[in-house]
C-alpha cells in the first residue's frame, strides 16, 4: 500500500526477527527509558548495543548517516492509546512492528481519511511521516516495535534519497 503518510520500503529485518521476539520477550525491561509524554501511557525504549547490528538491514544505505541508532519500544497492555499527534522530537522513522500480529500498531490521519499501517507482514520495514497526525493502538496484550528516527530529514527528503 502507498499513501502519503507511509511507505513499505524494501528493506526487510526477517532473519532477526526471531531474535527480536526474544529480547522482547524474554530480555529485561527494567532499565528501560520511559516517556511519559502522553497522558496513560507507558512507553518503554530500550537502546542495547546487542540489536544494533539489525540497522545494517533496517535502514537504507543512503539514510544511514542521518539516524542514531535503533530503539526498541515496548507499549504494555494495560496502558492508554497515544492519542492523535504529531511529533515534536522527530520528522520521520523507519518502523518494524514486531508484536502483535493482529493489531495495526499505528494509524495515520490526512485529508480527512485514516490509514492503517498494519503488521500483516511481519519483517516489514515503513518509513512513516511523523509530522502527519498520527496515533498508536492501545492493545490487549504488550506492543512492540523497533524504530529508527530521523530529527532533521523530512519524510519527503528521506523518500527521494532513497528513490522511492
Ligand atoms: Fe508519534
Amino acid at each position: 500500500m502507498q499513501t502519503d503518510c507511509f511507505i513499505k520500503t524494501h528493506q526487510r529485518i526477517d532473519y532477526s526477527l526471531k531474535d527480536l521476539i526474544d529480547f522482547c520477550l524474554n530480555d529485561s525491561w527494567k532499565d528501560a527509558y520511559h516517556h511519559e509524554e502522553f497522558e496513560g501511557v507507558d512507553l518503554q525504549i530500550r537502546k542495547d548495543k546487542k540489536f544494533q547490528y539489525i540497522k545494517h538491514f533496517m535502514v537504507p544505505p543512503q539514510l544511514m548517516d542521518y539516524t542514531d541508532g535503533l530503539a526498541l519500544y515496548k507499549n504494555p497492555a494495560g496502558s492508554a492509546e497515544v492519542v492523535r499527534h504529531k511529533d515534536t522530537g522527530r520528522k520521520a522513522s523507519l518502523m518494524a512492528p514486531i508484536l502483535p500480529h493482529d493489531y495495526p500498531p499505528m494509524v495515520f490521519y490526512k485529508d480527512d481519511k485514516e490509514y492503517c499501517l498494519d503488521n500483516s507482514d511481519p519483517g516489514a520495514v515503513y518509513l512513516n511521516d511523523h509530522m502527519v497526525d498520527h496515533s498508536g493502538s492501545a492493545t490487549p496484550v504488550d506492543r512492540f516495535y523497533l524504530i529508527a528516527s530521523f530529527k532533521d530529514h523530512s519524510y519527503q527528503e528521506l523518500k527521494e534519497l532513497c528513490h522511492m
